[in-house]
């Protein structure tokens, strides 16, 4: 794992698009796996910017996105694939985009046809990643065992609570997921997981520095062999030297 820390979170975007941007250039058709959350937005904007300059072209690349709530349609206006769509998708000319259908009739044979598709792209060659204050990636929650596959999955309390600013009311928050298991996330060739700000200090220093377990899901990622992480020094901000 390497860790990089950036003085402000606009250096951390202009990274990580720097990262992207190497990737598609190295191989054109590449197959990439995105992430919603407020910490991609900022890189996700810098991509759209390398495109309309002409640095960038998007039309043989492919995408998988990490995640999608159970019961939002794709045209609710919090589905994941809505966001992707106004935060990316809708500015560049990206050939082909998935994300995993929150209501579909039969969600584990959804779960089954996601993963099946991933493998058919040719897996995942660089996914980017945000992570929960609980530690969660994608939407695994900290649990007993590390789920391998994509998989239904129970929201998190503290995740519930995070989300509630997006909707009227706490009610209304979806309780369920479909997300890429960790087994999925591992099987990228490469990841780049980004934090900015104090709320992620600490589940920062524990991923870094604490035991691999389940019960803090992002700390699988110490045994991949090509990991990124970009930093905000307020999310570094508990990591020693
Ligand atoms: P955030 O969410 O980007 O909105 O902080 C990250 C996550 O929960 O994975």
């Amino acid at each position: 794992m390497i860790v990089h820390v950036f003085e402000n979170a606009k250096q951390v975007a202009r990274a990580a698009a720097a990262l992207f941007a190497a990737q598609i250039l190295k191989k054109p058709d590449s197959v990439l796996g995105l992430a919603t959350g407020s910490t991609p937005i900022e890189t996700y904007q810098e991509l759209i910017q390398l495109y309309k300059d002409g640095i960038l072209d998007f039309s043989k690349v492919v995408s998988f996105n990490l995640d999608e709530y159970v019961g939002l349609p794709a045209t609710h206006e919090q589905s994941y694939d809505r966001f992707m769509k106004e935060q990316l998708f809708s500015h560049i000319n990206i050939k082909e985009t998935h994300l995993p259908s929150g209501i579909a009739p039969d969600m584990a044979q959804e779960c089954l046809d996601y993963e099946q598709k991933i493998h058919q792209a040719g897996g995942i060659d660089l996914q980017l990643l945000g992570i929960g204050t609980n530690g969660h990636i994608g939407f695994n929650e900290p649990a007993e065992a590390f789920a391998y596959n994509t998989n239904i999955t129970q929201l998190a309390e503290s995740t519930i609570k995070a989300n509630r600013r997006f909707f009227l009311s706490e009610d209304q928050v979806p309780k369920t997921a479909i997300s890429m298991g960790i087994g999925t996330i591992m099987e990228a060739r490469s990841i780049l997981l980004l934090a900015m700000g104090d709320s992620k200090a600490e589940v920062i220093q524990q991923m870094v520095n604490g035991p691999i377990t389940p019960q803090l899901p992002a700390s699988i990622l110490r045994s991949h062999q090509s990991v990124t992480v970009l930093l905000d020094q307020a999310a570094a901000s508990k990591l020693g030297r």
